[in-house]
Formats: C-alpha cells, sequence, structure tokens
C-alpha cells in the first residue's frame, strides 16, 4: 500500500470572502494528481468554498476540511460545532490538536484523543497534530512529548484503528515563524514518529501518512518533501496565496 501523499492548507483564524473567491481562481488551473490537496478555512467559510470548489469542477482535485471539530454530534454545546455539521456540508477532512488549540484552547491530548475518535466514528478524516515547543526539544524531551501526544489518540481508537489517522509533526517553534525545520532535522523527527508506531503495528507504520507543518513555503517545500518519511505537508502562511499554495502542491 503507498502512503497518501497530502498538502493541507489550514488558514487559521485569517481569510474572508475575498479569499475564498481569489483561491478558487487562483487554483483553477490546478491539474489533478496523486496528492490530496484539503484547504482548511474557518467555520463561516466552509460552505462558501466548498460550494465553489464544485461550481469550479475542482473537487476531484481539492477537498475542505475543518480546523476543529467537538467530540459531540450535537446538543447544548453552545458555540460548538459537530462532525454531524460536517458531514452536512460534504467536508471531508479534521484538523485535530493543532499546538494552537493545545496552548491557546487547553485541549489536552485526551481531549484531542476523543475528538480523532469522534471524527473517525463520522467517517471523516482526521489530521492529528503533534509537535515539541523550543523548551521541550532545548530540554531533550522530544521523544516523550511526542509519545505523549500520540499514545492517547492510539488507546483511544486501537493500533489498528490508528491507520486511518494522519499526522502532521509540527515543531511549534517553526509555526509562523519563517523558521522551518531543516529537512534533516523534519525527517529524523518523521522517522523517529513512525519507529514509535512501528513497536505497536509495523504495518500501520508503514502505511500511516505523516506531514510536516511549520513555515513550510515554495522555496523549502521540495527538499522537505523529498525526504522518506515526509508524505506532504500542513501549510499555514503560505497557504494564503496561491501560487505559492499551488507550487507547494506541486512540489509533494
Ligand atoms: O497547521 C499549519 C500551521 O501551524 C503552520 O503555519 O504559517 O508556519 O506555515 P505556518
Amino acid at each position: 500500500m503507498t502512503r497518501r501523499v497530502i498538502v493541507a492548507a489550514n488558514w487559521k483564524m485569517n481569510g474572508d470572502s475575498a479569499l475564498v473567491d481569489s483561491m478558487i481562481s487562483g487554483l483553477s488551473d490546478m491539474e489533478s494528481s496523486n496528492v490530496e490537496v484539503i484547504i482548511c478555512p474557518s467555520f463561516p467559510y466552509l460552505s462558501d468554498l466548498n460550494q465553489k470548489i464544485k461550481a469550479a469542477d475542482l473537487d476531484n482535485i481539492i477537498q475542505v476540511g475543518s480546523q476543529t471539530v467537538s467530540k459531540f454530534v450535537g446538543g447544548a454545546h453552545t458555540g460548538e460545532v459537530s462532525t454531524t455539521m460536517l458531514n452536512d456540508l460534504s467536508i471531508k477532512y479534521v484538523i485535530v490538536g493543532h499546538s494552537e488549540r493545545r496552548s491557546v484552547y487547553n485541549e489536552t491530548s485526551e481531549q484531542v484523543a476523543s475528538k480523532v475518535h469522534a471524527v473517525l466514528d463520522a467517517g471523516l478524516n482526521p489530521i492529528l497534530c503533534i509537535g515539541e515547543t523550543e523548551a521541550e526539544r532545548a530540554d531533550g524531551k522530544i521523544e516523550s512529548v511526542l509519545l505523549s501526544q500520540i499514545q492517547p489518540v492510539i488507546d483511544e481508537i486501537g493500533i489498528e484503528r490508528f491507520s486511518d489517522v494522519v499526522i502532521s509533526y509540527e515543531p511549534v517553534w517553526a509555526i509562523g515563524t519563517g523558521k522551518a525545520a531543516s529537512s534533516a532535522m523534519a525527517q529524523e523527527t518523521h522517522y523517529f514518529i513512525r519507529q514509535l508506531i512501528a513497536k505497536q503495528s509495523k504495518q500501520v507504520a508503514a502505511n500511516i501518512s505523516l506531514l510536516y507543518g511549520g513555515s513550510v513555503n515554495a522555496a523549502n517545500c521540495e527538499e522537505l518533501f523529498a525526504q522518506p518519511d515526509i508524505d506532504g505537508g500542513l501549510v499555514g502562511g503560505a497557504s494564503l496565496q496561491a501560487e505559492q499554495f499551488k507550487i507547494i502542491c506541486s512540489a509533494a
């Protein structure tokens, strides 16, 4: 089984209707390839983007994802969005456990695991974000930190179902800084993550897609994506410009 190659855009709390329209026109000449291209806008733009992708006949190339989701399927959860609603809008992917959700909104790895479970149960594709801070790397804690973020998910859903999860390794110190991990450092960490999983299932480890995120851009994407254990990227700032995002997608 060949691993899924994915390039996903995380717009974060950026963008507006104009960006939706400029992205549709900027990507209108994108050609189909083996790369799964996903764009994850903020909630208000999910439906508009999805409908305009379909109207432009790009839905065989580009899918839409959500940046987070509730673990509950509905009810008295003010302000939340459920997997039921994402399915209603034909949204297929969900980013779960982004470092900003963990640091700013205090999402624990156990809460992240519950959300991954809910996403899988809804028939959606989870992109599980993991990554260490600069201090954790400096203190030599990177391996224990990554394990602490992965293991609760495996405990929650089981190792066999973990093969349905896409992992995005995003060193926190590379997010939004313009200072991506070197391709060597990223490859070394991706290899470690794959070996960590291999201790529980060699087959899952071989088949799971590991994306890199953290200041990916048109200049560094080719070298990053050429690494044997990097299966694509999760792109923030550079995904807000259609031309750059197109270059990054074509490099995967
Ligand atoms: O989820 C991807 C994001 O955290 C990376 O952001 O701006 O460093 O590409 P950026």
